[in-house]
């Protein structure tokens, strides 16, 4: 992706989907109806789809609440938030002082304006809170973040404008979609090793009963005519959990943007279920999509 391709994610977020945008934007539909991303977090492949012109209709969701009031804002009122965003110094001082309010007393658009900067100056752009729900990451030391981009932002706001945007977890897909429709899961991954366990978007995590919950989800979409598309880590459990008769599960390998230990950065294979078939070769990394079930 180039870096002059608006509309682009307009916050960083932890599983970001961008490094894999080639292989997943292969692997949809020649044609959906409806988008839905119940777990939307930067919302890459949304907006590549976009920039595609893929999508006519979306249903966007997550169950983090300021996420969803930020990419509500910058819908309905982008002028607002970018008025906060311009005035922002990029310095330690006013970072910790901003991320010292509390959300719940500023005005809507300052609360959305704090989320965009708090995430693009903050350590490693890595949203992370606490057990009260208060975002904690450190300031980061970035020469020139872009907190403040016009161009971008109003793209984003643009490519919102047919977007029913909504705070809920994830169930809520199956009020909203119809046969026909594309569905993209990319929940919080199943650990590969006890240690590796990243849940900390919310204050609440994602329990193997939810993966379970996930699943039936998914098949009952499936069941109702919908294309489901989903991400998940090449861990035994998600084996285990996602098999199912009408499931393919595809690898593919994905160069992770986020990783708490540098050295670990790197190819990771993940893996990508359907319920439709994707034509061998279609993808167009190096090797993506080979069907290993
Ligand atoms: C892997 S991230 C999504 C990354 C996104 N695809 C991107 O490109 O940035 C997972 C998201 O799931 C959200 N989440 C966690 N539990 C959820 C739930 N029960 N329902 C809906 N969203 C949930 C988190 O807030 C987080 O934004």
């Amino acid at each position: 992706m180039y870096r002059s391709e608006v509309p682009r994610p307009f916050l960083k977020w932890a599983g970001g989907k961008t490094q894999l945008l080639p292989a997943l934007t292969a692997c949809v539909p020649e044609r959906f109806n409806a988008y839905h991303e119940p777990f939307l977090g930067g919302g890459a492949l949304y907006f590549a789809l976009y920039r595609q012109g893929k999508i006519s209709r979306a249903f966007l969701s997550d169950v983090n609440e300021e996420l969803i009031h930020a990419y509500t804002m910058v819908r309905d009122h982008v002028e607002a938030v970018l008025a906060h965003l311009k005035e922002y110094p990029h310095n330690e001082d006013f970072y910790y002082s901003l991320r010292k309010k509390d959300p719940a007393t500023m005005t809507a658009a300052e609360r959305a304006a704090r989320l965009i900067y708090l995430n693009k100056t903050c350590y490693n752009g890595l949203y992370r809170v606490n057990r009260q729900g208060r975002f904690n990451v450190p300031f980061g030391r970035y020469k020139t973040p872009r907190y403040y981009d016009p161009v971008n932002l109003r793209a984003v706001a643009q490519a919102l404008r047919n977007a029913r945007i909504e705070a809920a977890s994830f169930e809520v897909v199956l009020k909203n979609a119809r046969a026909g429709d594309l569905v993209y899961f990319d929940p919080p991954y199943i650990p590969v090793s006890k240690t590796a366990s990243f849940t900390a978007y919310t204050r609440h995590g994602f329990s193997m009963e939810a993966q379970q919950n996930l699943r039936d989800v998914t098949a009952e979409l499936a069941a109702r005519g919908a294309y489901v598309m989903l991400s998940n880590s090449h861990a035994p459990a998600t084996f285990r959990i996602f098999s199912h008769p009408d499931f393919h599960v595809y690898e593919v390998y994905a160069g992770r943007a986020i990783n708490s230990r540098g050295h670990r950065r790197g190819k990771i294979k993940e893996v990508i279920i359907t319920n439709f078939p994707i034509a061998a070769g279609k993808a167009p990394l190096q090797p993506v999509c080979s069907k290993v079930q």
